[in-house]
């Protein structure tokens, strides 16, 4: 008998497991999605999420944001951290308003020519903005790959790999691919997080190549898990 590939094990996962996060509902507009991103990035969840909806609700498309002040956008990030993530993201709206038609890009070479947006958030905004089967690499899908691919205990260093490893893991079908790219994301942030991971909740603990050689450390002799 084949065995189930370890993608769809992780999507199965994320339905009984994941955070209910605001962006992450179906009818979350691009745009919303593209703000949600640039505040997570150097911001926890659950400092970001009041903010996200006061900012959703005020400026729901690109022009509304685009039309505002800079030091009015500056005082709506309130106590998020970096406030140059704010004034990009504005310059975002602007770029999106003037090159655009105020319509956020699906595409991720033209979301990566935007103010502030790199490949990571491009490829987060295609993907869980517009549904597009796209590989989404951050440090917690990162340090999946590591452990499941390549039985190494932390990820190290991005690699120009990254992409194709993740890509590689993911099913067939393109609606379970989209939702593989989030939940890869969730296995490390809530299961395979760094240091000592909670392999009993871990939905591909029999398939990780890091377990199956022994959870050897960073360096040192194997150790138990
Ligand atoms: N869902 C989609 N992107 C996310 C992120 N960057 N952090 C947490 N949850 C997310």
């Amino acid at each position: 008998p084949t065995a189930t590939p370890v993608g769809e094990l992780i999507v199965d996962w994320y339905a009984s497991a994941a955070r209910d996060l605001p962006w992450r509902t179906p009818e979350v507009a691009p745009w919303a999605v593209l703000v949600s991103e640039v505040m997570l990035q150097q911001t926890p969840v659950a400092r970001v999420e009041p903010v996200w909806r006061v900012w959703t609700a005020r400026w729901p498309t690109p022009a509304d944001l685009a039309a505002e002040p800079a030091a009015e956008v500056i005082r709506a990030w309130g106590k998020l951290g970096y406030p140059r993530r704010a004034l990009r993201l504005r310059e975002a709206a602007i770029a999106i308003t003037e090159r655009h038609g105020g319509v956020v890009p699906s595409d991720v070479a033209e979301l990566e020519a935007l103010p502030g947006v790199g490949t990571y958030t491009a490829r987060a905004v295609a993907c869980f903005g517009y549904g597009r089967r796209q590989p989404v690499v951050d440090t917690n899908v990162r340090r999946v790959v590591a452990r499941l691919v390549h039985g190494r205990a932390e990820a190290g260093n991005a690699r120009a790999a990254d992409l194709a490893d993740i890509a590689a893991l993911a099913p067939e079908d393109d609606e379970r691919a989209v939702r593989f790219s989030v939940a890869v994301m969730e296995l490390g942030a809530l299961v395979c997080v760094a240091g000592t991971p909670r392999c009993g909740a871990c939905p591909v603990r029999d398939r990780c190549a890091w377990r199956l050689a022994g959870a050897p450390p960073h360096d040192g002799p194997p150790r138990r898990v």
